[in-house]
C-alpha cells in the first residue's frame, strides 16, 4: 500500500481515504501540467549539460514528457488522486513510458522548487494575458472617447452635478486607470519571472546544477539568489492578486456608473441586448446584470488576495504544505479577471451613448455656477466674494425654478453679481468645457493631447 507512493519508502501503512482526499491537489493543480512538463524538460537538459545525466537519458526523458503532454491534451491521461498532485501524476506516467530512467528526472530537485517553477510560469502566462486584455480595453476606451469629444455630460463629485465635462474626458479617466493596471502587471511580472529551479528542497543540492541556464531556457528573467527564499515565499502571488484586485476595483466602479447611466432617470446609455437580461415578472425590464455581476465578482478577487495574505503570515521557513492552498484562489481570481476584462471591452464597444439625455441633464444642478464665479473674478472681484455672489444667484434661480442663464442682468446684479451682457456667453455649458484650458482638464485641446498620448502608448505596446 505505502510503496504505491513515490515517497513511500519509509512508510509501512498507506494513507486513509479521507486523508488522501484532504491532501490531494491534483483535482486543481492539473492545470499546471504544461508548465510542469516544460520545467521538467529544462531540468533534464540542464542535468545533461552538467554531466549529471547522459544526453541519451535526458533525451529519453524529454521525449517521454512530450508523450505525457500529448496524452493529457488528447484526454487519454488518467489523473489519479492517490498520486497526490500534478507533479507525481506526470512523473509516474513518465516512468511508465520510459522505464527506470524516469526515476532519474527528480535528481537534484524537490517538489518544493518544482511547484514554484510551475506556478511562477503559470502566473506569468496569465499576467501576460491580463496585459493583452487590459490593452484591448484601453483601446476600446480610446475609440469611444475619440467619438465623444463633443458629447457633454454633468461631471459629478459626491454623485451630485458639479461641472460639465466631455464624455471623452470621463472615458479617458478610465483609460488612465487601466493603463496604470497594465503598468502594475508589467512591474509585478519582473518579480514573478524569477526561477526557483535548483533550490531543491530548501538548501540547494550536492549536484553541480546550473540554475541560470535552466531559468533562461524556461523564459525566466533570472534565477533565484537564495534557495530558502526561493521555495518559501508566495509574495508574487500576493502581488499578482493585488494587481488583479485593482483591475476589478476599476471595472467595478465603471460598472456602477454604467448601471446608473442605464437607469431611465439618467438615460445616458442604452445597453446592448446581448449584455442585458429581462425580468421574469416585469415585462418592461432590461437589467444590467453583467455590470452587477462584475461588481459582485470583485469580491471574489479581493477574497483571494486576503486569503493568500493570511495563508503566508505565520509560515516559518521554508516550504510548508499550507502553500498548496495558494492555487485555487489564484485560479479562481484569474478566471474572473480575464472574463471580466474581455466582456467589459466587448460590451463597451457596443454601448449606445445618448448625448441628448446627457445634454438634458446639464440643465439641472447649476453646473455653470463656477463659470459665473470665475467671470466675476475676471472683473476684479476676489474669488471668495464671487463664490458668494454666484451662490446667491443659484439660490434665486432655484426659488424661481429656472437656470442661471434665465435670470436677467438686474436680478443677478441685485444678488451681488456685477454682470454685463457678455455673462450669458460664459454661462453656456459648451463654453464652460471649451474654456477649460488647463493641462489634463476637460478642454478640447487637453482631451486631444490625452488621446494622442494614449494612442502612442497603444501603438508602442503593439510593437513591443
Ligand atoms: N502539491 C504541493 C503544493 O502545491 C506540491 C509540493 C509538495 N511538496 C511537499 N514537500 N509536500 O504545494
Amino acid at each position: 500500500m505505502a510503496d504505491k507512493k513515490l515517497w513511500g519508502g519509509r512508510f509501512k501503512e498507506g494513507t486513509s481515504a479521507s486523508v488522501e482526499a484532504y491532501t490531494e491537489s491534483v483535482s486543481f493543480d492539473w492545470r499546471l501540467y504544461r508548465e510542469d512538463i516544460a520545467g521538467s524538460q529544462a531540468h533534464a537538459r540542464m542535468l545533461a549539460r552538467q554531466g549529471v545525466l547522459t544526453s541519451e537519458e535526458a533525451e529519453s526523458l524529454c521525449r517521454g514528457l512530450d508523450q505525457v503532454r500529448d496524452e493529457i491534451e488528447s484526454g487519454a491521461f488518467q489523473w489519479k488522486a492517490e498520486l497526490e498532485d500534478v507533479h507525481m501524476n506526470i512523473e509516474a506516467r513518465l516512468t511508465g513510458i520510459v522505464g527506470p530512467v524516469g526515476g532519474k528526472l527528480h535528481t537534484g530537485r524537490s517538489r518544493n522548487d518544482q511547484v514554484g517553477v510551475d506556478f511562477r510560469l503559470h502566473v506569468a502566462r496569465r499576467l501576460g494575458e491580463w496585459s493583452e486584455l487590459l490593452a484591448g480595453l484601453v483601446a476600446v476606451l480610446a475609440n469611444r472617447a475619440a467619438e465623444n469629444q463633443e458629447t457633454l455630460l454633468p461631471g459629478c463629485t459626491h454623485l451630485q452635478p458639479a461641472q460639465p465635462v466631455s464624455l471623452a474626458q470621463h472615458l479617458l479617466a478610465y483609460a488612465c486607470m487601466f493603463r496604470r493596471d497594465h503598468q502594475r502587471v508589467a512591474d509585478c511580472l519582473k518579480r514573478v519571472r524569477v526561477s526557483p529551479l535548483g533550490a531543491a528542497a530548501l538548501s540547494g543540492t550536492t549536484y553541480p546544477l546550473d540554475p541560470a541556464s535552466a531559468a533562461a531556457e524556461l523564459g525566466f528573467d533570472a534565477a533565484f539568489e537564495n534557495s530558502m527564499d526561493a521555495v518559501s515565499d508566495r509574495d508574487y502571488v500576493v502581488e499578482s492578486l493585488c494587481a488583479g484586485s485593482l483591475i476589478m476595483a476599476h471595472l467595478s466602479r465603471f460598472c456602477e456608473e454604467l448601471i446608473l447611466w442605464a437607469n431611465p432617470q439618467f438615460g445616458y446609455i442604452r445597453l446592448p441586448d446581448a449584455y442585458s437580461t429581462g425580468s421574469s415578472i416585469m415585462p418592461q425590464k432590461k437589467n444590467p446584470d453583467i455590470c452587477e455581476l462584475m461588481r459582485g465578482k470583485t469580491g471574489r478577487v479581493y477574497g483571494a488576495l486576503v486569503g493568500i495574505l493570511t495563508l503566508i503570515k505565520g509560515l516559518p521557513m521554508t516550504y510548508n504544505r499550507d502553500m498548496q492552498e495558494d492555487k485555487e484562489p489564484f485560479f479562481d481570481a484569474d478566471a474572473t479577471v480575464r472574463a471580466s476584462l474581455a466582456i467589459m471591452a466587448d460590451m463597451l464597444a457596443e454601448i449606445v451613448f445618448v448625448p441628448e439625455a446627457m445634454e438634458r441633464a446639464l440643465e439641472a444642478g447649476f453646473l455653470n455656477a463656477t463659470e459665473l464665479a470665475d467671470y466675476l473674478v475676471g472683473r476684479g472681484m476676489p474669488f471668495r466674494q464671487a463664490h458668494h455672489a454666484s451662490g446667491a444667484c443659484v439660490a434665486l434661480a432655484e426659488s424661481l425654478g429656472c437656470g442661471l442663464a434665465d435670470l436677467s442682468l438686474e436680478q443677478m446684479c441685485k444678488a451681488g453679481a456685477d454682470v454685463e451682457n457678455d455673462v450669458y456667453a460664459i454661462l453656456s455649458y459648451r463654453a464652460a468645457v471649451e474654456r477649460r484650458v488647463s493641462p489634463g482638464g476637460t478642454g478640447p485641446e487637453s482631451v486631444r493631447r490625452q488621446l494622442e498620448a494614449l494612442r502612442l502608448w497603444i501603438s508602442e505596446r503593439k510593437e513591443a
